[in-house]
């Protein structure tokens, strides 16, 4: 059985290749606003989703990566949207992941592509992380879970949805 929604989610696919056309603010708030109705562990809300767009920020981010990684672990999107919660609760990574997921296909849904960029968590734990987690206003006690990379995908580039391994569901 399938409806749209069902078929949006099976034709969701990670994207590592984005163009440089700019994703409107009013698509990048509705991806952020779509994560926020996540379900979260006891309702505790515990999450917070921090929109990074603003070019310098962005590129602080990117900055971190090139100097700790050599590489940009953002795929060179100019939006990207980081989820973090309360680094000692149990329910974070859980939430965290909620929320991640409801944005990523948002965006799908929205036309954009995105990604889980998953290195911010040790990224901003470095001394220079440190300081741009404060720019950013993300507490001290805080883990960043995840990031969720957003843009157009680039022209030309076809993304395949991957194949599922065929005993992933059990019927017992
Ligand atoms: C917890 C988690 C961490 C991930 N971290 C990264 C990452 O840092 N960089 C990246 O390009 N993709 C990352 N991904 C995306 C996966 O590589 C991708 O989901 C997987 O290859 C399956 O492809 P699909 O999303 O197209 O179905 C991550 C996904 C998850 C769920």
């Amino acid at each position: 059985m399938a409806n749209k929604f069902i078929r949006l989610i099976k034709s969701r696919v990670s994207c590592r290749e984005y163009s440089d056309k700019r994703v409107p603010t009013k698509k990048v708030l509705a991806v952020a606003e779509a994560g926020k109705y996540a379900p979260s562990g006891r309702n505790r809300q515990i999450a917070n989703i921090y929109v990074v767009k603003s070019k310098p920020n962005v590129e602080k981010l990117r900055n971190l990566s090139f100097e700790l990684l050599d590489r940009d672990c953002m795929h060179g999107v100019q939006a990207i949207i980081l989820v973090a919660g309360p680094a000692e609760d149990d329910f974070t990574d859980k939430d965290c992941s909620c929320i991640l997921e409801n944005m990523f296909l948002a965006a799908h849904s929205l036309g954009l592509g995105s990604c889980w960029i998953n290195q911010f968590d040790s990224l901003l734990r470095s001394k220079n992380g440190l300081k741009v987690k404060k720019t950013l206003g993300i507490p001290d006690n805080f883990k960043v879970v995840g990031g969720c990379a957003l843009g157009y995908v680039k022209d030309n580039v076809s993304l395949e949805v991957k194949e599922r391994k065929a005993d992933f569901i059990k019927i017992l």
